[in-house]
């Protein structure tokens, strides 16, 4: 059963997010040696890991037992200003002064998205050690939510929903006139935690649409971690259609 969590406004909602990810984090350091996390781009998220990076958190983690990931990127440059590469090396990594042996990125400077999802997958199952046919496992899996229903660069009626077979995939996006790189369900739905990072009052109807009715057309809806937990982290501005709070 989703677990979900209403604060009053993007700042309360971001502290909230950073005091999770520590309690995550340190469960998972405490149980397996490490924390491997798989962090989601946009907005929404550049408040939490600017605030992790700050003098309140930054010391809460030992930041050389965690280990980064990136559950989709846009198709750019990792200087590009579109790059969710870009967003987390400035908020949260330089800052950190995070080792680059913790950081695990999309190298977008393959010729074609094709090639750079396929040289992501092979470094995530070097990373985790898989078998063929074999998911990893992310301790956590945070997650963000587009208007349109989308959550990492899976975008409603493109080709990466349907994928079963894959870690790490490259996805047209027509609607963006652009492909972007996105890691697929079956990896999302195998992490430990996933959480979803909402705010704001664009987001109101789809996750309504998502929390209330189950709106199974919806990509975010399909996040349904098969024994992991699901949370739903979101302000009030976007909890505003929510019947079920
Ligand atoms: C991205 C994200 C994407 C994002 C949603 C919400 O690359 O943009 O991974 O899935 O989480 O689009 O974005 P905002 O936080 O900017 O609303």
């Amino acid at each position: 059963m989703p677990k979900l969590t209403v604060k009053a406004n993007q700042s309360e909602l971001s502290r909230y997010a950073a005091e999770f990810f520590v309690s995550t984090a340190n469960r998972a350091i405490d149980d397996g040696g490490r924390f491997t996390v798989s962090l989601s781009g946009g907005s929404t998220p550049k408040a939490l890991y600017g605030l992790l990076a700050s003098d309140e958190f930054a010391d809460q983690i030992e930041w050389p037992k965690v280990f980064f990931f990136f559950g989709d990127e846009r198709f750019v440059p990792a200087d590009s200003s579109d790059s969710n590469f870009r967003m987390v090396n400035e908020s949260l990594f330089r800052p950190l002064r995070v080792a680059e042996q913790n950081i695990f990125r999309w190298k977008t400077e393959f010729d074609n998205p094709d090639d750079a999802a396929a040289d992501y997958e092979t470094r995530i199952i070097d990373f985790f050690g898989l078998a063929s046919g074999e998911f990893p496992i992310f301790d956590l899996m945070l997650l963000g939510l587009g208007d349109d229903g989308h959550t990492a660069s899976l975008f409603p009626g493109t080709r990466a929903l349907s994928v079963t077979d894959r870690i790490a995939v490259a996805n047209c996006v027509e609607k963006l006139d652009a492909f972007r790189l996105t890691m697929t369900f079956p990896v999302i739905n195998n992490s430990s935690v996933a959480a979803f990072l909402v705010s704001g009052e664009s987001k109101a109807d789809v996750l309504a649409r998502i929390i209330d009715e189950q709106a199974t057309d919806l990509p975010a809806a399909q996040v349904r971690p098969t024994s992991g937990d699901l949370h739903w982290l979101i302000d009030t501005s976007a909890a505003s259609n929510l019947q079920s709070t």
